[in-house]
């Protein structure tokens, strides 16, 4: 019976055959320890000289890094190893030997690995981030889809910005200009003026000259938008939805979580409701702690974001930003027009902002005014204004940054490790 290496725990004490990649061996003279993986996991192959013929021996023996195997054997508890299973080998059927695989056991310098990434992605590190990036994609699309929203899909090529013209990968649309979208955000606006509770996941793009371990040029982004919602009750959205998250990871990705070593006790922590801090208060709490030159009005950078998320122990709404150093749809206070209805969710460990959001300005007059004042014009805005004149509602919504988001539960530093085959701003290979 052919099985995957994650089927292995329903079938214990059966023979059985799988499809498998050698990851790794180590063997003495009467015995071989296989390290195989199959894509659903990694099961060592246990081979006894005594117990197979000479033959299939020799293969074990000689079998080289990635060669791919049907390997048949006798599936055993095995309690040292962490996924609880070995295979007792009997036979090996060799499908291709694979000839010097770049990627040895010993260290590979990161950028060698980055250009190896194609074959780099079947390491058991590499394997366990992308199965919790996995999982919380499936969490997100169980929490929107249980909470009655719709999820809408707006278009990557925009003939308008969402987020300020300077980071914009431009292209050519026929005889016009188009940009790849930064942000669905206005036409997830529309849609929640159409189905009330809306979110979208895809793509996004940055032309950024940014080179830290938190941005990538394409990265996803999660955007939900909601309409008679605001600013108060969506930050609940948000904390729920983390939440949630972090908990299905905790659940479901054990095994990963154990392969990335990553401290469990932080994210068992990570339950809502979350902490507040206005961003005036924010800013006395940087001066409290040694950025004397902080003043009010500038944008807080990485190590401001870090030393304000060192005082709680879970991630943390900064919120009502100065309206000049936001987004031009972002509703004023009512009550201090020189601050917004906006929040930055931020993670803890230093991992930053994982989520910004706001809630939009709904009046036509002054979504008229932002225009004029930010320089936006032209036939693309045209139909963003309209949605403030046929039944303007209060509305809110955000965006969560998935690769930030994977960086910070699986404890990996950099988020060129989050998704499959990052663009960086000097990487477009492989
Ligand atoms: O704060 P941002 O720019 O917000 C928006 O785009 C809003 N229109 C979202 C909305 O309200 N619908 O981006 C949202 C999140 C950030 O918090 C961050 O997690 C992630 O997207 N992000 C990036 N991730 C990786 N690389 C980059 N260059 C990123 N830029 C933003
Ligand atoms: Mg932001």
């Amino acid at each position: 019976m052919k099985i995957t290496i994650s089927q292995a725990p329903a079938h214990n004490d059966q023979t059985v055959t799988m499809g498998a990649w050698l990851a790794n061996k180590r063997s003495s003279g009467k015995i071989a320890f296989l390290q195989l993986r199959d894509g659903t996991g990694f099961i060592q192959g246990v081979v006894v000289k005594n117990d197979v013929s000479e033959e299939t021996f020799q293969l074990a023996k000689n079998l080289t890094q990635e060669s791919s195997v049907y390997i048949t054997g006798k599936i055993v508890e095995d309690t040292r190893s962490p996924f609880g299973y070995e295979m007792q080998v009997s036979d090996i059927e060799l499908i291709h030997e694979s000839i010097d695989f770049p990627i040895t056991p010993k260290e590979h310098g990161t950028e060698f690995l980055m250009d190896h990434r194609h074959l780099w992605l079947r390491s058991k590190k590499q394997h366990a981030v992308m199965k919790i990036r996995n999982e919380i994609i499936r969490a997100t699309y169980q929490f929107f889809n249980e909470n009655g929203y719709v999820k809408i899909d707006p278009p990557i090529l925009t003939g308008s910005s969402a987020e300020g013209t300077t980071e914009l990968f431009h292209t050519k649309y026929f005889d016009e200009e188009a940009y790849l979208s930064q942000s669905g955000q206005l036409y997830m606006e529309a849609a929640a003026m159409a189905f009330g509770k809306v979110f979208s996941f895809g793509p996004t793009f940055r032309a950024e000259k940014s080179k830290t371990r938190r941005h990538l040029i394409e990265f996803w982004m999660i955007e939900p938008e909601m309409a008679f919602v605001d600013h108060q009750e969506s930050l609940e959205i948000q904390e729920n939805y983390v939440s949630f998250v972090v908990q299905s990871v905790l659940e479901n990705c054990k095994l990963e979580l154990q392969v990335l070593e990553r401290d469990t006790e932080k994210l068992e922590k990570v339950k809502a409701p979350f902490p507040r801090i206005s961003y005036d208060d924010a800013i006395d709490l940087l001066k409290d702690k040694g950025f004397t030159d902080i003043e009010w009005g500038e944008d807080f950078g990485a190590p401001h974001e870090t030393a304000i998320a060192e005082s709680f122990d879970k991630p943390v709404f900064i919120t009502n930003y100065p309206a000049e150093i936001k987004a031009f749809y972002m509703k004023p206070d009512p009550n201090r027009s020189d601050v917004v209805l906006c929040a930055d969710l931020i993670a803890p460990e230093g991992y930053g902002e994982i989520i910004g959001g706001s809630q939009r300005i709904d009046d036509l007059e002054l979504m008229k005014e932002r225009y004029e004042q930010h320089d936006l014009t032209g036939e693309a805005y045209k139909w963003y204004l309209e949605l403030r004149q046929y039944g303007s509602v209060p509305h809110s919504g955000f965006g969560l940054g998935l690769e930030r988001t994977v960086a910070w539960i699986s404890g990996v530093d950099h988020v060129r490790e989050t998704i499959p085959f990052p663009r960086l701003l000097n990487r477009l290979y492989p």
